[in-house]
Protein backbone atom coordinates (compact mmCIF):
# COMPACT_ATOMS: atom_id res chain seq x y z
CA UNK A 1 0.00 0.00 0.00
CA UNK A 2 1.52 3.50 -1.01
CA UNK A 3 1.98 5.85 1.84
CA UNK A 4 -0.91 8.13 0.49
CA UNK A 5 -3.14 5.71 0.67
CA UNK A 6 -2.14 4.33 4.02
CA UNK A 7 -2.53 8.15 5.06
CA UNK A 8 -5.92 8.36 3.12
CA UNK A 9 -7.67 5.35 5.06
CA UNK A 10 -6.28 6.62 8.34
CA UNK A 11 -7.97 9.98 8.05
CA UNK A 12 -11.00 8.41 6.85
CA UNK A 13 -10.83 6.60 10.15
CA UNK A 14 -10.19 9.48 12.96
CA UNK A 15 -13.43 10.81 11.06
CA UNK A 16 -15.28 8.23 11.43
CA UNK A 17 -14.22 7.88 15.20
CA UNK A 18 -14.13 11.45 16.21
CA UNK A 19 -17.84 12.80 14.32
CA UNK A 20 -19.66 8.77 13.27
CA UNK A 21 -18.92 10.20 9.62
CA UNK A 22 -18.40 9.23 6.05
CA UNK A 23 -16.07 11.68 4.02
CA UNK A 24 -17.54 13.52 0.72
CA UNK A 25 -13.67 13.29 -0.58
CA UNK A 26 -10.38 12.59 0.57
CA UNK A 27 -7.33 14.39 -0.73
CA UNK A 28 -3.48 14.64 -0.13
CA UNK A 29 -0.65 16.78 -0.40
CA UNK A 30 2.97 15.90 -0.26
CA UNK A 31 6.08 17.60 2.38
CA UNK A 32 8.69 18.59 0.06
CA UNK A 33 12.87 18.53 -0.03
CA UNK A 34 14.38 21.42 -1.54
CA UNK A 35 17.48 20.44 -3.76
CA UNK A 36 18.79 23.84 -4.05
CA UNK A 37 17.56 28.01 -3.67
CA UNK A 38 17.95 27.87 0.21
CA UNK A 39 16.51 31.28 1.88
CA UNK A 40 15.88 32.82 -1.70
CA UNK A 41 12.44 32.36 -2.06
CA UNK A 42 11.25 35.15 -0.35
CA UNK A 43 13.83 37.56 -1.89
CA UNK A 44 12.44 36.99 -6.14
CA UNK A 45 15.05 34.45 -6.38
CA UNK A 46 15.01 30.92 -7.87
CA UNK A 47 14.97 27.71 -5.59
CA UNK A 48 14.13 23.89 -7.33
CA UNK A 49 12.33 21.80 -4.62
CA UNK A 50 10.56 18.43 -5.29
CA UNK A 51 7.71 16.90 -3.59
CA UNK A 52 8.01 13.69 -1.66
CA UNK A 53 5.73 10.65 -1.83
CA UNK A 54 5.15 11.77 2.05
CA UNK A 55 1.89 13.36 2.56
CA UNK A 56 -0.58 14.70 4.69
CA UNK A 57 -4.45 13.41 3.84
CA UNK A 58 -7.30 14.85 4.85
CA UNK A 59 -10.81 13.31 4.52
CA UNK A 60 -13.45 15.73 4.48
CA UNK A 61 -17.65 15.84 5.04
CA UNK A 62 -19.36 19.27 3.82
CA UNK A 63 -21.65 20.80 6.39
CA UNK A 64 -24.50 22.72 5.91
CA UNK A 65 -24.50 24.76 9.25
CA UNK A 66 -21.16 26.65 8.30
CA UNK A 67 -19.14 24.93 11.35
CA UNK A 68 -16.22 23.91 11.01
CA UNK A 69 -14.80 20.84 13.06
CA UNK A 70 -11.06 19.57 12.84
CA UNK A 71 -9.33 16.48 14.04
CA UNK A 72 -6.09 14.58 13.70
CA UNK A 73 -4.74 11.52 13.75
CA UNK A 74 -1.28 13.13 15.77
CA UNK A 75 -2.12 12.39 19.63
CA UNK A 76 -0.61 16.06 20.15
CA UNK A 77 -3.11 17.76 17.86
CA UNK A 78 -6.49 18.30 19.70
CA UNK A 79 -9.43 18.69 18.13
CA UNK A 80 -10.51 22.23 17.12
CA UNK A 81 -14.79 23.32 16.68
CA UNK A 82 -15.73 26.82 15.07
CA UNK A 83 -17.33 28.48 12.79
CA UNK A 84 -16.58 29.85 9.02
CA UNK A 85 -16.63 33.45 10.15
CA UNK A 86 -14.07 32.52 13.34
CA UNK A 87 -11.23 30.86 11.44
CA UNK A 88 -9.01 34.52 11.26
CA UNK A 89 -5.46 35.99 12.67
CA UNK A 90 -5.68 35.62 16.30
CA UNK A 91 -8.66 33.17 16.46
CA UNK A 92 -7.34 29.71 16.16
CA UNK A 93 -3.77 28.43 17.52
CA UNK A 94 -1.62 25.66 17.34
CA UNK A 95 -1.64 23.00 14.23
CA UNK A 96 -5.35 23.68 13.38
CA UNK A 97 -4.44 27.25 12.64
CA UNK A 98 -2.91 25.62 9.66
CA UNK A 99 -6.10 24.19 8.37
CA UNK A 100 -8.46 26.76 9.76
CA UNK A 101 -5.95 29.78 8.42
CA UNK A 102 -6.17 28.25 4.95
CA UNK A 103 -9.96 27.88 4.88
CA UNK A 104 -9.88 31.67 6.40
CA UNK A 105 -7.40 32.57 3.58
CA UNK A 106 -9.37 30.61 0.77
CA UNK A 107 -12.49 32.22 1.67
CA UNK A 108 -10.92 35.64 1.57
CA UNK A 109 -9.71 34.68 -2.18
CA UNK A 110 -13.58 35.20 -3.05
CA UNK A 111 -13.86 30.86 -2.94
CA UNK A 112 -17.21 30.03 -0.62
CA UNK A 113 -15.94 27.30 1.19
CA UNK A 114 -18.85 25.44 3.00
CA UNK A 115 -18.95 24.47 6.92
CA UNK A 116 -16.98 20.85 7.05
CA UNK A 117 -15.78 18.27 9.63
CA UNK A 118 -11.95 17.65 8.08
CA UNK A 119 -9.63 14.84 9.39
CA UNK A 120 -6.25 14.54 8.68
CA UNK A 121 -3.06 12.44 8.65
CA UNK A 122 0.06 13.19 7.44
CA UNK A 123 3.52 10.69 7.21
CA UNK A 124 5.34 13.77 6.74
CA UNK A 125 8.24 13.95 9.41
CA UNK A 126 7.08 17.20 11.55
CA UNK A 127 9.66 19.67 12.36
CA UNK A 128 12.50 17.97 10.13
CA UNK A 129 11.92 20.64 7.64
CA UNK A 130 9.87 18.91 4.75
CA UNK A 131 7.23 21.41 4.98
CA UNK A 132 4.53 19.53 6.78
CA UNK A 133 2.62 22.51 7.45
CA UNK A 134 2.37 23.06 3.66
CA UNK A 135 1.31 19.49 2.99
CA UNK A 136 -1.12 20.23 5.77
CA UNK A 137 -2.14 23.46 3.75
CA UNK A 138 -2.68 22.05 0.49
CA UNK A 139 -4.78 19.56 1.21
CA UNK A 140 -6.68 21.56 2.94
CA UNK A 141 -7.19 24.48 0.04
CA UNK A 142 -7.58 21.86 -2.66
CA UNK A 143 -10.13 20.10 -0.69
CA UNK A 144 -12.06 23.12 0.37
CA UNK A 145 -11.87 24.44 -3.28
CA UNK A 146 -13.27 21.88 -5.20
CA UNK A 147 -16.21 21.07 -2.43
CA UNK A 148 -16.99 24.80 -2.94
CA UNK A 149 -17.76 23.56 -6.75
CA UNK A 150 -14.62 25.31 -7.96
CA UNK A 151 -12.45 23.23 -10.72
CA UNK A 152 -9.10 21.99 -10.33
CA UNK A 153 -6.91 23.74 -12.89
CA UNK A 154 -3.50 26.07 -12.80
CA UNK A 155 -5.39 29.00 -12.27
CA UNK A 156 -7.33 27.58 -9.22
CA UNK A 157 -4.02 26.55 -8.06
CA UNK A 158 -2.16 29.51 -8.26
CA UNK A 159 -4.57 31.35 -6.17
CA UNK A 160 -4.49 28.54 -3.53
CA UNK A 161 -0.52 28.50 -3.45
CA UNK A 162 -1.25 32.57 -2.51
CA UNK A 163 -4.04 31.75 -0.04
CA UNK A 164 -2.02 28.82 2.17
CA UNK A 165 1.46 31.47 2.17
CA UNK A 166 -1.18 34.27 3.70
CA UNK A 167 -2.50 31.80 6.03
CA UNK A 168 1.15 31.04 7.10
CA UNK A 169 2.19 34.39 7.29
CA UNK A 170 -0.99 35.91 8.45
CA UNK A 171 -2.75 33.37 11.08
CA UNK A 172 0.03 30.91 12.00
CA UNK A 173 2.43 33.89 12.12
CA UNK A 174 4.89 31.95 10.91
CA UNK A 175 7.04 33.44 7.55
CA UNK A 176 7.25 31.61 4.60
CA UNK A 177 8.43 32.69 0.81
CA UNK A 178 5.95 30.44 -0.98
CA UNK A 179 8.65 27.75 -2.13
CA UNK A 180 6.86 24.88 -0.42
CA UNK A 181 3.34 25.78 -1.11
CA UNK A 182 4.24 26.12 -5.02
CA UNK A 183 6.05 22.77 -4.83
CA UNK A 184 3.00 21.12 -2.62
CA UNK A 185 0.26 22.26 -5.22
CA UNK A 186 2.15 22.24 -8.67
CA UNK A 187 5.10 19.61 -8.76
CA UNK A 188 5.40 17.12 -11.02
CA UNK A 189 5.65 13.42 -10.46
CA UNK A 190 9.65 12.55 -11.52
CA UNK A 191 10.84 15.66 -11.85
CA UNK A 192 12.38 18.82 -9.20
CA UNK A 193 10.30 21.58 -9.72
CA UNK A 194 12.20 24.96 -10.43
CA UNK A 195 10.04 27.83 -8.83
CA UNK A 196 10.71 31.37 -10.48
CA UNK A 197 9.63 32.82 -7.07
CA UNK A 198 9.12 36.52 -8.11
CA UNK A 199 5.75 35.47 -10.01
CA UNK A 200 5.66 32.08 -9.06
CA UNK A 201 6.17 30.52 -12.45
CA UNK A 202 7.58 26.97 -12.50
CA UNK A 203 9.05 24.40 -14.90
CA UNK A 204 9.34 20.73 -14.01
CA UNK A 205 13.05 19.75 -14.75
CA UNK A 206 13.87 15.94 -14.76
CA UNK A 207 16.61 15.16 -12.14
CA UNK A 208 17.48 11.47 -13.90
CA UNK A 209 18.69 10.40 -10.50
CA UNK A 210 18.31 6.31 -11.06
CA UNK A 211 19.24 6.63 -14.39
CA UNK A 212 22.31 7.99 -12.79
CA UNK A 213 22.69 5.16 -10.31
CA UNK A 214 22.58 8.23 -7.51
CA UNK A 215 19.83 8.35 -4.51
CA UNK A 216 18.58 11.24 -2.54
CA UNK A 217 19.21 10.51 0.81
CA UNK A 218 17.44 12.87 3.45
CA UNK A 219 19.17 13.28 7.04
CA UNK A 220 17.06 14.03 9.46
CA UNK A 221 18.46 15.38 13.15
CA UNK A 222 15.69 15.77 14.77
CA UNK A 223 16.73 18.90 16.44
CA UNK A 224 14.91 21.85 16.16
CA UNK A 225 17.11 24.75 17.96
CA UNK A 226 14.19 26.39 20.18
CA UNK A 227 17.12 29.63 20.21
CA UNK A 228 16.20 29.96 16.34
CA UNK A 229 12.99 31.62 16.80
CA UNK A 230 12.48 34.98 15.52
CA UNK A 231 15.65 33.84 13.39
CA UNK A 232 13.98 33.53 9.94
CA UNK A 233 12.30 36.83 10.41
CA UNK A 234 15.81 38.24 11.24
CA UNK A 235 17.11 37.36 7.95
CA UNK A 236 14.14 38.76 5.80
CA UNK A 237 14.56 42.00 8.00
CA UNK A 238 18.46 41.70 6.62
CA UNK A 239 17.68 40.97 2.80
CA UNK A 240 14.85 43.94 3.09
CA UNK A 241 17.87 46.84 4.57
CA UNK A 242 20.09 45.38 2.06
CA UNK A 243 17.55 45.81 -0.99
CA UNK A 244 16.51 48.93 0.36
CA UNK A 245 20.47 50.23 0.44
CA UNK A 246 21.20 49.22 -2.72
CA UNK A 247 17.60 50.56 -4.50
CA UNK A 248 16.44 47.23 -5.66
CA UNK A 249 13.12 45.48 -5.65
CA UNK A 250 14.02 42.41 -5.17
CA UNK A 251 17.54 40.99 -3.24
CA UNK A 252 17.67 38.37 -6.20
CA UNK A 253 18.82 41.14 -8.41
CA UNK A 254 21.96 42.47 -6.63
CA UNK A 255 25.32 41.63 -8.67
CA UNK A 256 28.63 40.74 -7.11
CA UNK A 257 29.59 44.27 -7.07
CA UNK A 258 26.47 45.35 -5.24
CA UNK A 259 27.58 42.56 -2.27
CA UNK A 260 30.64 44.65 -1.89
CA UNK A 261 29.47 48.25 -2.16
CA UNK A 262 27.14 47.27 1.34
CA UNK A 263 28.81 48.96 4.20
CA UNK A 264 27.67 46.48 6.69
CA UNK A 265 29.27 43.06 6.93
CA UNK A 266 26.41 41.45 7.91
CA UNK A 267 24.12 42.34 5.10
CA UNK A 268 27.46 41.63 2.78
CA UNK A 269 27.54 38.03 4.02
CA UNK A 270 23.46 38.04 3.67
CA UNK A 271 23.79 39.42 0.14
CA UNK A 272 26.45 37.59 -0.68
CA UNK A 273 24.20 34.18 0.02
CA UNK A 274 21.48 35.11 -2.08
CA UNK A 275 23.47 35.67 -5.04
CA UNK A 276 25.75 33.08 -5.50
CA UNK A 277 22.61 30.61 -4.26
CA UNK A 278 20.82 32.14 -7.51
CA UNK A 279 24.25 30.80 -9.79
CA UNK A 280 24.30 27.90 -7.92
CA UNK A 281 20.54 26.89 -8.58
CA UNK A 282 21.41 28.24 -12.46
CA UNK A 283 24.16 26.11 -12.62
CA UNK A 284 22.60 22.86 -10.94
CA UNK A 285 19.45 23.21 -13.53
CA UNK A 286 22.28 23.65 -16.65
CA UNK A 287 23.95 20.58 -15.34
CA UNK A 288 20.94 18.41 -14.88
CA UNK A 289 19.39 19.48 -18.01
CA UNK A 290 22.82 18.40 -19.83
CA UNK A 291 22.09 15.21 -17.82
CA UNK A 292 25.27 15.71 -15.85
CA UNK A 293 23.54 15.21 -12.37
CA UNK A 294 26.18 13.19 -11.11
CA UNK A 295 28.53 16.74 -11.08
CA UNK A 296 26.10 18.45 -9.06
CA UNK A 297 27.43 17.77 -5.76
CA UNK A 298 29.72 20.61 -5.35
CA UNK A 299 26.98 22.73 -5.72
CA UNK A 300 25.25 21.54 -2.96
CA UNK A 301 28.89 21.56 -0.89
CA UNK A 302 28.63 25.20 -1.76
CA UNK A 303 25.21 25.80 -1.15
CA UNK A 304 26.02 24.38 2.37
CA UNK A 305 29.07 26.58 3.64
CA UNK A 306 26.92 29.65 1.97
CA UNK A 307 24.56 28.92 4.57
CA UNK A 308 26.49 28.18 7.20
CA UNK A 309 29.27 31.49 6.93
CA UNK A 310 27.49 34.02 5.37
CA UNK A 311 23.67 33.46 6.04
CA UNK A 312 24.11 31.83 9.52
CA UNK A 313 21.40 29.24 9.80
CA UNK A 314 22.96 25.93 9.64
CA UNK A 315 23.64 24.04 13.22
CA UNK A 316 26.24 21.68 14.38
CA UNK A 317 24.01 18.70 14.26
CA UNK A 318 23.39 19.84 10.58
CA UNK A 319 27.26 20.61 9.83
CA UNK A 320 28.14 17.26 11.56
CA UNK A 321 25.98 15.03 9.35
CA UNK A 322 27.00 16.71 6.07
CA UNK A 323 30.80 16.46 6.70
CA UNK A 324 30.04 12.61 7.78
CA UNK A 325 28.17 11.56 4.34
CA UNK A 326 30.91 13.43 2.29
CA UNK A 327 33.48 11.85 4.07
CA UNK A 328 31.71 8.22 3.22
CA UNK A 329 30.97 8.76 -0.37
CA UNK A 330 28.29 10.76 -0.67
CA UNK A 331 29.01 13.50 -4.05
CA UNK A 332 27.66 16.44 -2.12
CA UNK A 333 25.27 17.26 0.92
CA UNK A 334 23.56 20.32 2.11
CA UNK A 335 21.48 21.75 5.03
CA UNK A 336 17.88 22.20 3.62
CA UNK A 337 14.80 24.30 4.21
CA UNK A 338 14.85 27.54 6.82
CA UNK A 339 17.75 25.99 9.18
CA UNK A 340 18.76 25.62 12.83
CA UNK A 341 18.03 21.75 12.74
CA UNK A 342 15.90 19.77 10.31
CA UNK A 343 17.33 18.03 7.47
CA UNK A 344 20.29 18.01 5.02
CA UNK A 345 20.63 15.69 2.44
CA UNK A 346 23.50 14.15 0.20
CA UNK A 347 23.59 13.14 -3.50
CA UNK A 348 24.83 9.68 -3.30
CA UNK A 349 25.71 6.00 -5.05
CA UNK A 350 23.02 4.23 -4.46
CA UNK A 351 25.94 1.79 -3.80
CA UNK A 352 26.78 3.89 -0.98
CA UNK A 353 23.30 3.96 0.51
CA UNK A 354 24.14 1.93 3.78
CA UNK A 355 27.26 3.40 3.72
CA UNK A 356 27.07 6.69 3.72
CA UNK A 357 24.00 6.17 6.20
CA UNK A 358 25.85 4.35 8.47
CA UNK A 359 28.52 6.93 8.69
CA UNK A 360 26.38 9.69 9.59
CA UNK A 361 24.70 7.58 12.22
CA UNK A 362 28.09 6.97 13.51
CA UNK A 363 29.18 10.27 13.53
CA UNK A 364 26.17 12.13 15.37
CA UNK A 365 26.43 9.03 17.85
CA UNK A 366 30.34 10.13 18.25
CA UNK A 367 28.94 13.21 19.25
CA UNK A 368 26.50 12.75 21.52
CA UNK A 369 24.23 13.75 19.30
CA UNK A 370 21.07 12.51 18.65
CA UNK A 371 20.52 9.62 16.59
CA UNK A 372 19.40 10.81 13.26
CA UNK A 373 16.92 9.33 10.75
CA UNK A 374 17.45 8.54 6.86
CA UNK A 375 15.30 7.93 4.76
CA UNK A 376 16.05 7.88 0.83
CA UNK A 377 13.03 10.02 -1.18
CA UNK A 378 11.63 9.73 -4.81
CA UNK A 379 9.98 12.47 -6.81
CA UNK A 380 6.39 12.37 -5.49
CA UNK A 381 3.42 14.33 -7.39
CA UNK A 382 1.24 17.67 -6.56
CA UNK A 383 -1.54 17.76 -4.08
CA UNK A 384 -4.71 15.67 -5.64
CA UNK A 385 -7.96 14.06 -4.65
CA UNK A 386 -7.35 10.62 -3.71
CA UNK A 387 -11.03 9.49 -3.63
C1 LIG B 1 11.22 27.73 5.02
C2 LIG B 1 10.19 28.63 4.34
C3 LIG B 1 10.44 28.67 2.83
C4 LIG B 1 11.91 29.02 2.53
C5 LIG B 1 12.85 28.13 3.33
C6 LIG B 1 14.29 28.52 3.14
O1 LIG B 1 11.03 26.40 4.60
O2 LIG B 1 8.89 28.16 4.56
O3 LIG B 1 9.58 29.60 2.25
O4 LIG B 1 12.16 30.38 2.77
O5 LIG B 1 12.55 28.14 4.71
O6 LIG B 1 14.67 28.35 1.81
Amino acid sequence: MSGAQEQAELAVAELLKAWDAEPDGVWAAPGRVNLIGEHVDYNGGRCLPMALTRVTAAAVRRRDDGVVRLASTDPDAPSFEGTLADLGPGQVSGWAAYAAGTLWAVQQAGVDVPGLDLAVSSDVPLGAGLSSSASLEAAVAIAAAELAGRTDDRDLRHLLIQAAIRAENEVVGAGTGGMDQTVALLAEEGSALLVHTRDFRTEPVHLGLAEAGLELMVIDTRVKHTLADGQYAKRRADCDAAARELGLEWLSDATPADVERLTDPRLRARTRHVVTENQRVDAVVELVRAGRVAEIGPLLDGSHASLRDDYEVSAVELDVVVEAAREAGALGARMVGGGFGGSAIALIRSSDAAAVGAAVVAACLDRSLTEPGILTVTSGPAARRLS
